[in-house]
């Protein structure tokens, strides 16, 4: 989908992001914020969304708004402050709308793949490794727009697919590398594309691409500029679909249902069944069965748990230690439980005072600071 609007898939984000943050504050909570404060820009490592942090009452900083709507209803959430939607609103367009100042060389490019990429998209791109190919690849495959029994699968790559190159810069900017998305710098981002640019012989205004900018980054014309068809694009978009799907030849005959055996010829089918699918990673981290002969406390502590903490703490997708993973709890555990247990009353970093749920006595919050320990050894 790449032919998508960069501009629609960021709005999507956008939305997601922002009922995330606002789902995810956790409701009911007698804690104070100073609401003139929300959105102030703190650059802290703890800011998750983007740079927006929320001050608390103590003076520190949260990632997290205090949500503090009614939870009877149906509560809608809240409007995005204006920083929360600068972070998210980090489209580059094709006209170069976007695109951030700086400069970099197809060298400098090749040391950061070799030591980045490579890895995962083999050497100059190539492949092999299992992810996306990047590098080579023919326009004439793309004429087989799907898998036909008998055909190759189209070469989906730099040179024979990507119509724009503002996806190629946005896309490395925002989810590569894989492990460390947005950690590029703008010259980095540049020096990137251009070294992945020149690996298809992408040239501009004819000459080989040493070092790309701002400037004639807008000058680069992929060679797959205008080979998507029917052509969405421009004025005449709708035009061009209309007329396309007039045409009986472009799809089969107009107005007749096909019930059985459909376009068994006409229509392209995926020809190789599709058997080596790589499950995702489970994130299942199984509580222990709460032992009845211990008596209550620990089920108790364990409620708790699931009513104030697990929506941060099941996973690590918060950035909170996730109850079941030994190995992060292991370094938790050794700053010592007494400041543990300081940090889980006082909040530390994206970590609320008592997770949020400040009608917690201290006890209780150590109850289920042991029963997270003990369940995550
Ligand atoms: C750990 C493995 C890994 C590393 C390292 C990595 N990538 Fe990726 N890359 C992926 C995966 C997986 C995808 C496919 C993601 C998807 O489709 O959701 C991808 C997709 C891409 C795509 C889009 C390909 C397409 O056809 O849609 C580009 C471009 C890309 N990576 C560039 C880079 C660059 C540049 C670097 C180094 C800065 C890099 N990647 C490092 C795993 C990696
Ligand atoms: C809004 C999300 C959220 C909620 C709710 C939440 N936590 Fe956390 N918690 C975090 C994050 C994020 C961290 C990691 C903080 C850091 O290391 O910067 C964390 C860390 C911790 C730690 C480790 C502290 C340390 O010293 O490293 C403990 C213990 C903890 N939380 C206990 C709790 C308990 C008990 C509750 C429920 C009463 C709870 N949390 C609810 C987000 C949350």
């Amino acid at each position: 989908m790449i032919k998508l609007n960069n501009k629609l898939i960021v709005l999507g984000a956008s939305v997601i992001a922002s009922t995330f943050l606002v789902t995810s504050a956790f409701a009911a909570t007698t804690t104070k914020v100073d609401p003139a404060a929300a959105g102030v820009y703190s650059p802290t490592k703890n800011a998750l969304d983007g740079g927006v942090t929320y001050k608390r009452a103590n003076g520190s900083y949260t990632a997290y708004r205090i949500n503090e709507q009614s939870t009877k209803g149906i509560n809608f959430g809240r409007t995005p402050t204006a920083n929360e939607l600068k972070a998210w609103d980090t489209d580059i367009m094709p006209d170069g709308t976007g695109l951030p100042v700086g400069s970099g060389t197809v060298d400098q490019g090749e040391e950061l793949y070799d030591k980045d990429c490579a890895v995962c998209h083999g050497e100059f791109g190539a492949g092999g490794k299992g992810y996306p190919t990047l590098t080579g690849g023919s326009m004439a495959s793309l004429k087989n727009q799907r898998t036909c029994p008998g055909k190759d699968a189209p070469n989906r790559t730099l040179g024979s697919y990507w119509p724009q190159a503002s996806t190629l810069i946005w896309y490395i900017r925002d989810a590569m590398p894989y492990a460390h998305p947005k950690s590029y710098s703008p010259d980095q981002m540049y020096a990137m594309t251009a070294y992945l640019l020149a690996q298809e012989e992408i040239k501009i205004d004819g000459k080989d691409i040493e070092e790309l900018n701002q400037d004639n980054f807008k000058k680069i014309v992929m060679p797959n500029r205008n080979g998507f068809y029917p052509n969405i694009d421009g004025p005449k978009g709708v035009e061009n679909v209309r007329a396309f799907f007039k045409n009986p030849k472009n799809f089969g005959a107009v107005g007749t249902r096909c019930m059985t055996n459909c376009g068994k010829e006409k229509v392209a089918k995926i020809g190789n069944e599709i058997t080596a699918v790589v499950p995702a990673y489970s994130t299942a981290r199984d509580l222990p069965k709460v032992d009845p002969s211990k008596g209550g406390a620990v089920s108790e502590a364990q409620k708790l748990y699931e009513k104030s903490c697990a929506v941060c703490h099941k996973t690590d997708a918060m950035g909170a230690p996730a109850v079941g993973d030994k190995s992060v709890w292991v370094d938790v555990v050794a700053k010592g439980i007494d400041k543990v247990n300081h940090n889980a009353i006082n909040g530390l970093g994206g970590m609320p005072p008592k997770g949020g749920a400040m009608g917690l006595s201290d006890d209780q919050v150590k109850d289920i600071v042991k029963f997270m320990v003990e369940s995550s050894k």
